[in-house]
């Protein structure tokens, strides 16, 4: 179900007062998707229900960042991320993430996402360069796990050297 259109340059932009909102089940497969997701990425309803969230996943974005997103989300964590995505025919828009866990009579019965639209310079300047080179590090390894590892490993040596706390750090951009 992923789109078969290259990624292109062209970005869409969200945005300052708009939000996009999905929820999903425990497993990532959406089950909410509000109007402006749909109108952003021109995916329909029927295209996103029930579709794993990946759907839009941008090869620019690291995999250490979902891997760091789903292991605090499992450990019951709200998590904050700036996330390229994809749109239907391979254009891009960035969001500044907000994930939850729903949690329903202290259960967790699936996730939450509200984004907003992001600062273009802090993207440009921090966000995507830094990025790249957890990309980079990702596709320098033969064995896939060793790429996430060794990009596992940047990320935690990023987030130390910015005084061990990552939602301080993204706040302060
Ligand atoms: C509530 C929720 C929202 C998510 N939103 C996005 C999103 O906007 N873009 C995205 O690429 N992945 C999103 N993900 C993460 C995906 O489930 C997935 O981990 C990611 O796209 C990487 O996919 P891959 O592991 O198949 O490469 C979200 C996950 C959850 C639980």
């Amino acid at each position: 179900m992923r789109p078969d259109t290259p990624p292109t340059d062209q970005e869409r932009h969200l945005g300052r007062k708009e939000i996009i909102v999905s929820k999903t089940d425990l497993s990532g497969k959406i089950t909410y998707a509000n109007r402006k997701f749909m109108e952003i990425s021109d995916f329909s309803e029927p295209e996103l229900l029930g579709v794993q969230h990946n759907l839009i996943r941008h090869p620019d974005m690291p995999r250490a960042i979902f891997h760091f997103l789903w292991d605090q989300l499992e450990k019951g964590n709200e998590v904050f991320a700036y996330v390229k995505n994809l749109c239907k025919n391979g254009d891009y828009y960035w969001v500044f993430a907000h994930v939850t866990p729903s949690i329903q009579d202290d259960v967790t019965v699936g996730y939450h996402s509200n984004r907003r639209a992001v600062d273009p310079d802090i993207v440009t300047n921090i966000i995507a360069p830094f990025y790249q080179k957890l990309v980079a590090e990702e596709k320098s390894h033969s064995s896939p796990k060793e790429g996430l590892n060794a990009s596992l490993g940047l990320l935690s040596t990023f987030i130390q050297d910015q005084g061990g706390n990552y939602d301080k750090w993204l706040f302060s951009l």
